[in-house]
Order: C-alpha cells, then sequence, then structure tokens
C-alpha cells in the first residue's frame, strides 16, 4: 500500500488531535503535533530570557532559532507521545495557560515558522505521517494527498471545553469560554503570517453532530480511497 501525507487543520479545540490521531494508530503511520513545536519554541524562548509576557527579542531569538531542536518520542510505559525540546521531555509543562499563550505570540514571526515549517518538511521526507496544525494543507506540505479541515460551530467547541475544564473542576462560565473561542479564531484567521485558511483541495470536515466513531469511520474511509489505488 502506498504511503501518503495527511494533513490535518482546523480550528481551535475542535479535535483535530483526537482524529490525527487516531488515524495514525490505524494507519501504523507517525504522529507530528505542530502545536506542540510552537509551545516548544515558545518554552526555549522563555527559558533563555528571550522572552517574557510583555516583550520577545525578536534579533535575539533570530540569532538562536538554529539551536531549537524538537522531537517526539513514543512512551514506553503506556499510550502516546512525548514532545522533547534539545533532548529533554517538556511535554507536560508546554500544555500550561502560560506556555500556550507565549506560542500564540511566537507563531506571528515569519523567521519561527519557517524554522519549524523546515523541521516539520523533514520529518515528513518519507511520507507515512499524519500532522496536525492550521498551515500543514496550505504551506508544510501542499502536495499532501489527503487534507481534513475540521470546523465546529464555536458554541459547540466552547461546550466542549467547558466540559472539560468543569471536569478538572476549574470555575469559568460558559460566556467567557465562548468568548475566548471567538477571539482564538479571530486570531488565527487575521494573523498576517500563514493565517488559518483553508486549502482549496481539502476536505471540510463539521463535526458539530458527529460522535468520536462516526468521525473515526469517515475519515478511515478517506484514508482507504486515497491508499488503495
Ligand atoms: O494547537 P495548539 O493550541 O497546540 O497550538 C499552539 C499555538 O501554535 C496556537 O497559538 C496556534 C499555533 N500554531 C500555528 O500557528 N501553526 C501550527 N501549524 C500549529 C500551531
Amino acid at each position: 500500500m502506498k504511503k501518503i501525507i495527511v494533513a490535518v487543520d482546523g480550528y481551535s479545540s475542535c479535535g483535530k488531535s483526537t482524529i490525527a490521531k487516531s488515524l495514525a494508530n490505524y494507519a501504523g503511520y507517525t504522529y507530528i503535533d505542530t502545536g506542540a513545536m510552537y509551545r516548544a519554541a515558545a518554552l526555549y524562548a522563555i527559558q533563555e530570557g528571550l522572552m517574557n509576557a510583555e516583550t520577545i527579542h525578536e534579533q535575539a531569538l533570530r540569532e538562536k532559532i538554529g539551536n531549537i531542536h524538537i522531537d517526539f518520542r513514543r512512551r514506553t510505559a503506556g499510550e502516546g507521545q512525548d514532545t522533547f525540546l534539545n533532548g529533554e521531555n517538556v511535554e507536560s509543562i508546554i500544555r500550561t495557560l502560560e506556555v500556550a499563550n507565549a506560542a500564540s505570540r511566537i507563531s506571528t514571526l515569519a523567521f519561527v515558522r519557517e524554522e519549524l515549517v523546515r523541521q516539520q518538511q523533514e520529518m515528513g521526507r518519507d511520507k507515512g505521517i499524519v500532522m496536525d496544525g492550521r498551515d500543514i494543507g496550505t504551506v508544510v506540505f501542499p502536495q499532501a494527498e489527503l487534507k481534513l479541515f475540521l470546523t465546529a460551530s464555536p458554541e459547540i467547541r466552547a461546550q466542549r471545553r467547558f466540559d472539560e475544564l468543569q471536569q478538572k473542576g476549574v470555575e469559568e462560565d460558559f460566556q467567557s469560554v465562548l468568548n475566548n473561542v471567538i477571539e482564538r479564531d479571530y486570531r488565527d484567521t487575521h494573523r498576517e503570517q500563514s493565517p488559518l485558511k483553508q486549502a482549496d483541495d481539502a476536505i471540510l470536515l463539521d463535526n458539530s453532530q458527529l460522535t468520536i466513531e462516526q468521525q473515526n469511520e469517515l475519515v478511515r474511509k478517506l484514508f482507504e480511497e486515497k491508499t488503495v489505488s
């Protein structure tokens, strides 16, 4: 069966990583979480004193950008994988709100995107990958054989996030979660560098009314169509 590249793009909190991981597992492909790469780059900048809550020292970061090496390693115990920054496991720390906010800011810089896109293209050189992000089907792999663009209504995504927060015992009112979803959509789609945009040849998947099982079934069918021929 021929190996392909699967690009999964879409809005925040619409289940990109759930779909991408599940498909990678099914296909025996490598899953690459490019959001984790922007988060790891932001962590590097924070640790090196190159950014804080107010400023980014762009010139100094530009000079050190080649020192950022990111890779993903399978967990030896249990399922899943961890993100490594220069040989160190940073999986938990990159999931904090502080790093998420820093990643959102650092991802607007062209030279940061250039370096990470270069690393992503290198990771996909031999195909057999499922990569998720915002610009995979448009910038990183415009030649990807299967492109999915995920969306769900802002209200549904806010409700999912609200439920998650409640499960973790975090008190937040629904309206502010919804406002945050709408704000992030705006930032993702309006930034100057590689804004989130559906590629012309991407398949739009609105999962507002789909269960994870229905979604997986659909995606596996699309994958089979692309690989069997
Ligand atoms: O998907 P995420 O929340 O882990 O992404 C972290 C940040 O990186 C988010 O602000 C969007 C940005 N990002 C990006 O600009 N391009 C990508 N390919 C992936 C993520």
